[in-house]
């Protein structure tokens, strides 16, 4: 099928988040409506507080320019927390094989903060691999800040991912209203990723949760609307004061709309690195979309993509 890259979106998704707070929020769900059927995402204003996405681009930057040697202390597991060093293959959707080999690994670094407090619930999935582990987190000595920024901000996401699946169910004609049911705000860890100039990069595919929260500071995501005739890529805008929402796979599954199939491309002419600020949705750790916890669920994935799972259930 044909490839081509647009600059212009068919329309702008903009979604004021802090009207769908308020008692003016029936006239934004038009938008929420429009933008999640045709085009998979949103553009979120006023979402997570200003100064607190400053503060936690700070320090992920400082995080990010460390030494690799010290990066490497802070380096995931099995346990999924902690620096990623970006060795991953993503699993890809829709290819076959022999595609999927020729395409060239991503190229990005991230980091996993997941809420501390959480605690496991049901005795059929092995929460041991999930939750009741520390994160890997810089010393006090290292990055004095670090731990309560970060962890403020992957809160204030998750808060602002259970309001939009609650505005999403307000939405009759595209939600059957149980996507709230789903919200488990301890369930969604913050996986800051850093682009590098030179050619970083994130394949084409599909985020596995219910929903996605992107603050970012360079161009460069893409999302794909598909036609008969080809396969359009789109530049996702990066607008002052607003984040991006993206539609996941398991919300597909429940509402029978398309999750949002999107990658990342440098512009060519970027002038430094790439930094997202990305909270996953992950569903609700005690619940099943059809007869698959969404946290089984969420293991296997890991599993494919990172070759964890070795060590046993
Ligand atoms: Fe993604």
């Amino acid at each position: 099928m044909q490839e081509r890259v647009e600059i212009e979106l068919p329309f702008l998704p903009l979604v004021n988040f802090q009207r769908l707070l308020s008692p003016a929020r029936k006239q934004e769900l038009p938008v929420v409506q429009k933008g999640l059927s045709e085009l998979g995402f949103l553009l979120l204003q006023n979402c997570i507080d200003p100064t607190l996405v400053k503060e936690a681009y700070e320090q992920m930057q400082l995080f990010f320019e460390l030494p690799m040697n010290t990066k490497m202390i802070f380096k995931m597991d099995d346990r999924y927390r902690g620096y990623d060093p970006g060795e991953q293959t993503l699993q890809m959707q829709n290819l076959t094989s022999a595609e999927a080999a020729q395409l060239k690994r991503d190229k990005k670094e991230g980091y996993r903060i997941w809420d501390p407090a959480q605690e496991a619930v049901s005795k059929d999935v092995p929460w041991w691999r999930l939750l009741g582990h520390p994160n890997k987190f810089p010393s006090k000595e290292l990055l004095p800040d670090f731990i309560p920024i970060m962890l403020a901000y992957r809160e204030a996401g998750a808060n602002a991912i259970c309001e939009i699946m609650n505005a999403i169910d307000d939405c009759p004609d595209i939600s059957p209203g149980n996507l709230k049911d789903y919200n488990d705000p301890g369930f969604m860890p913050c996986r800051p990723i850093l682009y590098s100039e030179d050619g970083g990069s994130s394949n084409a595919h599909q985020d596995w949760g219910n929903g996605t929260l992107i603050d970012t500071n360079v161009p460069g995501l893409q999302t794909v609307l598909v036609s008969e005739e080809a396969e359009v890529w789109y530049q996702v805008p990066v607008m002052e004061g607003c984040s991006v929402f993206q539609f996941g796979e398991m919300a597909a599954k429940i509402t029978g709309l398309k999750a949002n199939r999107h990658r990342v491309r440098m512009p060519k002419k970027s002038r430094g690195s790439k930094l997202s600020l990305v909270t996953f949705g992950y569903g609700h750790r005690d619940k099943k979309i059809g007869n698959e916890y969404c946290a089984q669920k969420i293991l296997d994935r890991f599993d494919q993509s990172y070759g964890f799972g070795r060590f046993g259930r």
